[in-house]
């Protein structure tokens, strides 16, 4: 049958601590988290210890930028959403733009990445790549946020 609205769905999105030091650079990327019209659902400032960081990304133990990118997201604060959206982990990616700056700049201008990143490690922003990862890193950010309790309370309305 015909919906007039689709269902929301969630992702975790970073800004990373390069962009949170310079409040400029994370107060435009919140912009463009509103200009998106992106329902925050959480969001907070957190510090990680390199143990955190290597939990994160243990799918990249051992890439040979794995330790930079260890050091680099416990080397100050950051800043983690979640996000709500039709489609919100492809739409948010699309906001970020390519995770290779330079590729970021040539093909995607006027993304966070394309304007903003200065380096693959230092990219501005993450985003969740899949509903699983999404689950996973909301998890590991709002463990107190449960997913699927918020999920089964949206879905009636958009029946
Ligand atoms: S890949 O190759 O598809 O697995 O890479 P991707 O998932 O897009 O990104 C992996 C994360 O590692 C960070 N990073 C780098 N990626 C690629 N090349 C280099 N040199 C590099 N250095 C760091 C990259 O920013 C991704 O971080 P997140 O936080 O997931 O965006």
């Amino acid at each position: 049958s015909f919906r007039w609205v689709r269902p929301l769905q969630l992702t975790l999105a970073l800004i990373k601590p390069e962009a949170v030091a310079h409040p400029v650079i994370s107060e435009a990327v919140h912009q463009k988290i509103l200009e998106n019209n992106f329902l925050i659902l959480r969001r907070k400032e957190l510090h990680w210890r390199s143990t955190d960081s290597q939990r994160f990304y243990c799918e990249h133990t051992g890439r040979f930028f794995y330790q930079r990118l260890v050091e680099f997201m416990s080397s100050g604060p950051m800043q983690a959403y979640i996000l709500a959206h039709e489609d919100a982990i492809q739409l948010w990616r699309n906001v970020m733009g390519p995770t290779k700056v330079f590729r970021a700049r040539i093909v995607a201008p006027g993304t966070v990445r394309g304007d903003l990143g200065l380096t693959d490690t230092r990219n501005t922003t993450h985003g969740s790549d899949s509903v699983e990862s999404a689950h996973r890193e909301i998890t590991f950010f709002f463990p107190e946020f449960n997913t699927s309790n918020w999920y089964e309370k949206q879905e009636p309305r958009y029946r």
